[in-house]
């Protein structure tokens, strides 16, 4: 199981202090939306260039212009790329093709999908490598989790990768790892947790224990 760290509400440069101590721990580092709003393509250069070994995800959030959208964050050295399940066909196909054609995945993120073993099934004929679950800050603020979401992917999914991200913290994290996804997405469970580094291990510690039962 991979750890993704979300970097949304954080500046570049208090990110660079906090992976420089943490970054063995942690397997994707994403580059987050609004992080991507803020400094563009050339974040996810920066983070590449100073972490080559880990995979950095650009939580792009794509809707539409696939290949092109998509192209912008391959050049910089992203390892993945997002698209949003609900667009069309036709956006996530050419995502997929451009981000294949430089030997990199892309995560379809099923947030606002109602139907999800429909889409799932859709998204793997369509050829993306990872289908994420997804409670949305603002669904988070209504109560939301994406719990009960990613055991319904995990029974409906046949050969891509689960991921899931929405409001995971230390204090949820047992109920997710029974489900064993794929990629555990944390943001805000580890950045607003108080001492970020000393979550993260955390994170990777019962991560590991719970792979080695
Ligand atoms: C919001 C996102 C976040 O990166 C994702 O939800 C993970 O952050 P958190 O753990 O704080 O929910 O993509 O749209
Ligand atoms: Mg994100």
């Amino acid at each position: 199981m991979k750890l993704q760290l979300a970097l949304d509400a954080i500046s570049l440069e208090t990110s660079i202090t906090i992976l420089d101590q943490i970054y063995t721990g942690i397997d994707i580092i994403e580059a987050g939306t609004p992080f991507i709003l803020r400094y563009g393509e050339s974040c996810v250069r920066a983070l590449k260039e100073r972490y080559p070994d880990v995979e950095v995800l650009c939580d792009a959030k794509i809707m539409d212009a696939g290949a092109f959208e998509s192209e912008g964050f391959m050049k910089a050295g992203g390892d993945w790329v997002t698209v949003m399940a609900f667009t069309d066909d036709a956006t996530i196909r050419d995502c997929v093709q451009m981000v294949h054609s430089y030997g990199k995945r892309v995560m379809a993120d099923l947030l606002c999908v109602a139907d999800i073993p429909k889409r799932a099934a859709e998204l793997e004929a369509l050829g993306v490598d990872c289908i994420a679950v997804h409670t949305g800050v603002d669904q988070q603020a209504m109560g939301g989790t994406p719990l009960e979401d990613l055991r319904i992917l995990k029974g409906a999914l046949k050969r891509k990768m689960a991921a899931v991200a929405g409001g995971i913290s230390l204090k949820s994290l047992d109920a997710y790892l029974q489900l064993n996804p794929d990629i555990l997405i944390v943001g805000g469970g580890i950045l607003n947790s108080g001492d970020i580094v000393e979550t993260t291990l955390a994170f990777r510690r019962r991560i590991d224990a719970h792979q080695n039962r």
